[in-house]
């Protein structure tokens, strides 16, 4: 298996993650709207890929990233554009007849062109979403059509960052989603599956909006389990055909911790690097690679769990939260009732509950050992941050 560390894992590169697929494939079949929560660089978009391109379930699938949307009507658009691409939607029967008849359907669709038989895609002035709503209504596909809405939160602080209507155009955004997922015409072959890096809950309780995803059953998406980890490892160190012993992948296994896939590939890769093949991997080489890891003060994809927080929490909350992740990071753990007098000092006391949540939901603590104490959830992210932040 190749070893591509920051992109999301498709088709060979991708351990199946059977357990997560049936949570998945399940709540679909009874019918649900879901939410994928989860911290960034768990695996998520790897997981609609693999949905998408294997059509798991016999589902049709579309996949449309909203990242850098920032208004309703490019929403829309991108999922409407992404639509046309389909060949079972251009080879659908009701369009191709629809088409043929120029029955009423297709010519009430004004972003619809119809060059020789083919359907395409024209930049009109049109209502996108009257668009989208009469293409799904219109559709009588055979099959249940499941769109896949990656970066979803992003598109919401987006919108709501525009012009002095921000917020309250991003509040209707989230009303016309529920609607469109909702009607009762939809509802029927369609459904929708949002996700992003950015916890959705914390984004549309900040507009007061929460009352408009109630209907989104969520799934959580955890860490690999072990033997999901130990297989990831053995496949990326096939490669160079590198010999581990159960004590070495143990000793590995139990350094990574939060065994997500991206902290396996981050650390195979320097193991990869730094031996030759058909080598014996000991603990040494492990040791060596975590240090060389932790060394990189310039490692992107490290400096980016430090530099984020500057885009979410400004003025004393930023001040609060740094020193809060540089207090656990040192000391390892750290009792909620340091956390909280250190937030009466930032006088942040308001947010206190909600700022340790965003910080659990992104990755980068949890109280799951003791409800009263925190601790990073990767020792190579905490080490890292001693290093190079605290430092
Ligand atoms: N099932 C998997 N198999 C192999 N690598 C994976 C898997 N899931 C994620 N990864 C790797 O983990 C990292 C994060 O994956 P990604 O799907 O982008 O996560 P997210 O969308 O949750 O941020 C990427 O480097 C990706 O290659
Ligand atoms: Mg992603």
């Amino acid at each position: 298996m190749k070893n591509i560390v920051g992109s999301p894992a498709r088709g060979a590169t991708f351990l199946k993650r059977q357990g997560e697929i049936e949570k998945i494939i399940n709540r679909l079949q009874n019918g649900n709207n879901i939410q994928i929560a989860a911290p960034r660089r768990i695996g998520k978009t790897s997981i609609l890929f693999y949905l998408l391109d294997n059509e798991v379930n016999n589902y049709l699938y579309a996949y449309v990233d909203t990242e850098s949307v920032d208004n309703e009507q490019d929403f829309y658009k991108k999922i409407l554009k992404e639509l046309l691409k389909k060949d079972w939607l251009s080879n659908s029967s009701r369009l191709q007849t629809a088409i043929r008849t120029g029955k009423k359907f297709i010519k009430s669709l004004k972003s619809i062109q119809i060059v020789s038989g083919t359907i395409e895609f024209s930049e009109t002035q049109t209502d996108y979403y009257e668009e989208l709503y009469n293409l799904l209504c219109g559709l009588e596909i055979e099959k249940k059509l499941i769109l896949l809405l990656d970066e979803f939160p992003q598109t919401i602080i987006n919108i709501s960052q525009v012009g002095s209507d921000g917020l309250s155009n991003a509040t209707k955004f989230l009303q016309r989603n529920r609607e469109l997922r909702l009607d009762p015409i939809i509802n029927q072959n369609i459904q929708f599956i949002y996700t992003g890096s950015i916890g959705l809950n914390h984004t549309v309780a900040a507009l007061n909006a929460s009352s408009f995803i109630n209907d989104l059953n969520s799934i959580e998406i955890g860490q690999l389990s072990k033997t999901e980890a130990i297989d990831l490892i053995i496949a990326l160190s096939k490669e160079k055909k590198l010999k581990f012993s159960e004590d070495s992948i143990n000793y590995l296994i139990s350094k990574i911790e939060w065994l997500i896939p991206f902290y396996i590939q981050l650390i195979l890769q320097d193991i990869l690097f730094a031996n030759s093949e058909n080598s014996e991997i000991t603990q040494l080489e492990i040791d060596k690679a975590f240090d060389s890891i932790i060394e990189a003060r310039n490692n992107n994809h490290f400096e980016h769990y430090f530099s984020r927080l500057k885009s979410q929490f400004k003025g004393l909350e930023l001040d609060f939260v740094l020193k809060t992740l540089a207090d656990i990071a040192k000391n390892i753990t750290c009792e909620k009732n340091h956390l909280f007098n250190l937030s009466v000092q930032y006088n942040v006391q308001g947010r206190f509950k909600n700022i340790l949540e965003i910080l659990s939901y992104d990755g980068y603590i949890n109280n799951n050992v003791s409800q009263n104490e925190y601790r990073f959830n990767s020792p190579i992210l905490r080490l890292w941050w001693v290093k190079n932040i605290c430092e």
